[in-house]
């Protein structure tokens, strides 16, 4: 159901799962800053939506992972005033997620007003993994409102109580980020424009596992970047130092690299890598041969001839899907291969292809590293969320809406 489907919202209590789970650093005063908004503006569009059609919304979302428990750190406090401002329009915020406060400001709502509620996770409720535990919260949470819009794509993975349990307890629609997010997904997994090639990186190769197990069927070559490289190179036979590894995946990405090698689909390592002493910007490095990681140094990043060969292995797709940075690229000596890949995207995009960027990681990075987002084609919210969607599995907060 869209939300066009839940009839005339004016006057109704609609509640909206967001995804506002952003990036957070301490400012020069100490005050929490947010260091990346795009899931906030992303969300945007739906809640304005809501509120001009006249509903009283009330929005909801998580911020990292507290424990089920208030965590001055994780308030969404700083989140509402950002919203505020994007919006245009003041955001009530409650100062808890079902309590009080929450039932106190959603009653003072008056049509087209937006309210906030605080951290969902500060709920053991929220991510409890029995339905049962979820329950009496999911109930809460329903009770404050008359329908529900799903618009949190960052979290459809999750079988929680504000993605999952309220859609069974309220008439539910999915909101305008939820849809755009899966009709990008669905291209690259319907028939996507070919050549059509993957790139990863990121820290580790476990959490990715599952997707390239699929990917080896679906695309026509896999890039591989970031840490996760190093279990890879490891799998070839080379050293990688005291560079990121995982011991206990290298015969499974062998595995992996011998299925691709007989389907066809072209895997392409580094050949070179930004190698230093610590994992620090301030550390001795220097750019060295994959065969030649000296047995003390870490790789943080890809080498420039990796970089030129990942932008010819990209020039002639026509698809293109990219989650996790190439290296540390926080720390500006090893950005570079983030930086390269980007660019090479950009040209994707401007030559007429599909460019999807998945992954709050990579999102972040290529904002920080001054890319604007009307360079791609689409930048995911969603990080996990996106991964489970091209690994086929079913995702909770999806499937919940096709039964409501
Ligand atoms: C994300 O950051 O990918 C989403 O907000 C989901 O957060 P989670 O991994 O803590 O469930």
């Amino acid at each position: 159901k869209s939300i066009a489907e839940l009839g005339d919202l004016r006057g109704k209590r609609v509640l909206v799962r967001s995804d506002l789970n952003v990036p957070l650093e301490a400012d020069a005063e100490g005050s929490p800053a947010i260091t990346d908004d795009g899931r906030i503006r992303a969300s945007v569009p739906t809640i304005t939506a809501l509120a001009e059609a006249g509903a009283r919304v009330i929005v909801c979302a998580h911020l990292g992972r507290p424990k089920g428990a208030p965590e001055e750190k994780y308030s969404l406090a700083p989140v509402a005033a950002r919203l505020g401002e994007l919006l245009g329009r003041d955001v009530a915020f409650a100062t808890d997620t079902v309590g009080d406060s929450a039932r106190a400001t959603v009653a003072a709502a008056q049509d087209g007003d937006v309210v906030l509620l605080e951290n969902l996770r500060f709920n053991a409720g929220e991510t409890a993994k029995s339905a049962d535990a979820r329950a009496e919260f999911a109930g809460r949470l329903a009770g404050l409102a008359e329908a529900f819009v799903s618009d949190g794509f960052g979290v459809v993975h999750r079988e929680q109580a504000s993605v999952f349990d309220v859609a069974r307890l309220l008439p539910s629609a999915v909101g305008g980020l939820v849809e755009t997010e899966v009709g990008v997904l669905r291209r690259l997994t319907t028939d996507p424009e070919r050549p059509y090639a993957v790139v990863l990186g990121g820290a580790k190769v476990s959490d990715k596992l599952a997707v390239i197990d699929n990917l080896i069927r679906t695309a026509d070559r896999l890039l591989i970047g970031g840490g996760m490289v190093f279990t890879f190179l490891k799998a070839q036979g080379h050293e990688v130092g005291t560079s990121l590894l995982e011991q206990d995946q290298v015969e499974a990405v062998a595995g992996y690299l011998e299925l691709a090698k007989e389907r066809g689909v072209e895997i392409v390592l580094p050949v070179d890598v930004v190698a230093a002493t610590a994992f620090s910007a301030d550390a001795e490095h220097e750019v060295v041969g994959v065969d030649a990681i000296p047995a003390d140094r870490m790789g943080l990043d890809i080498g420039p001839r990796s970089s030129e060969l990942f932008a010819e292995k990209l020039r002639d797709c026509r698809t293109v899907f990219w989650n996790g940075p190439m290296g540390a690229f926080e720390m500006a000596p090893y950005a570079a291969g983030t930086k390269a890949l980007a660019a090479a995207l950009v040209d994707i995009t401007s030559g007429g292809g599909l460019t999807v960027v998945g992954g709050g990681d990579s999102a972040a990075a290529v904002r920080q590293l001054g890319f604007t987002d009307d360079q791609f084609g689409h930048i995911s919210t969603g990080g996990g969320a996106s991964l489970e969607y091209l690994e086929g599995k079913d995702l909770p907060g999806l499937t919940v809406l096709d039964e409501s």
